[in-house]
């Protein structure tokens, strides 16, 4: 079972003269399982993308069926399918609203009707995965906090509802360095423990390279590219259509091959990248020796 989107058109404002066409016949199916990155210039139809998959924006045309269910209409089994895919929008610290940090990340789930001990249970959790400390923070007001801390109070309140899929939109943008981290790993950590299945925007292709199984690139209400990250970012003719750069790693390693270097240019983060420069230095050193 997974996400389907079928031939899926969005038009803000239709029938006005502001009428807009935010997405275009976009057809995917999301993997079980697995984390999907949706990358693409801004306005390229990215949020309008996802807030389809839970039912927040109504097709002009086309559907989104969740484990087989349109995620659109009125049935219980609509309901559901829309209830198993947890959002974290863009800056979603801004609807932090409770009096504690332990209320809000709880105002899901009471609302979804669970018992306090769960409510609790999953207050901890969620707190644990985006790394707040669940004694220092429960009694705090969200609103003493930084603004990296709020936003893990916004995303542990999504983590909260325990959702079989977790769409989070560039949920990192604006974090200094180490909140970046922190909250992918604390992103990655919660998939591998749950094996839920992750759909996340992220303007970072060190980030979609590093951690992501599935890529999609988006560009004017389209899908321009999709695949692994080895297969998508290997098209870099389709990656700068698209307004978008190659991870830095690949760049270097490029870089170094246009300088003359024999060095594997199919590397797309880090760990490959220094395992690449070091074969290159290595035949490089048997080379020379065979020489002298
Ligand atoms: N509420 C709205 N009303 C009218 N037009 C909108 C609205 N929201 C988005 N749009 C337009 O729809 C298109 C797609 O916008 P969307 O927000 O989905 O892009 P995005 O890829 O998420 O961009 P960003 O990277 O800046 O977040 C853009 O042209 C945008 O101006
Ligand atoms: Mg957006």
């Amino acid at each position: 079972m997974s996400i389907e989107i079928k031939n899926l058109k969005h038009i803000y404002m239709p029938r006005t003269p502001y009428e807009r066409l935010a997405l275009d016949d976009v057809n995917l199916t999301i993997p079980q399982g697995k984390i999907t990155a949706i990358a693409g210039h801004t306005g390229s139809g990215k949020s309008t993308l996802i807030q389809h998959l839970n039912g927040l924006l109504e097709p002009a045309e086309g559907q989104v069926l969740v484990d087989g269910v349109s995620v659109i209409g009125k049935k219980p089994e609509n309901k559901k399918a829309r209830r198993s895919v947890g959002m974290v929008f863009q800056y979603p610290e801004h609807q932090l609203f409770e009096e504690t940090v332990a209320k809000d990340i709880a105002f899901g789930p009471r609302n979804y009707g669970c018992s306090e001990e769960d409510i609790q249970q999953r207050v901890k959790a969620a707190m644990d995965f985006v790394k707040l400390d669940y004694d220092t923070y429960k009694d705090r007001s969200p609103f003493q906090l930084s603004g990296g801390q709020m936003r893990r109070v916004a995303i542990a309140g999504v983590v909260a509802l325990e959702t079989p899929y977790l769409v989070l939109d560039e949920p990192t943008a604006g974090l200094d360095p180490v909140g970046r981290e922190e909250l992918m790993n604390g992103i990655v950590k919660l998939h591998k423990k749950k094996n839920n299945t992750v759909i996340m925007v992220s303007h970072s292709m060190d980030d979609i390279a590093r951690f992501a199984d599935h890529v999609i690139i988006m560009a004017h209400g389209r899908v321009l590219l999709e695949g692994t990250p080895a297969q998508v970012f290997s098209r870099e003719d389709f990656i700068h259509q698209a307004g978008l750069e190659v991870p830095r790693v690949t760049a270097i390693v490029k870089a170094l091959k246009a300088e003359g270097v024999a060095v594997a240019t199919d590397v797309y983060n880090m760990e490959d990248a220094v395992k690449a420069i070091w074969q290159a230095l290595a035949k490089k050193k048997a080379g020379g020796a065979g020489k002298c």
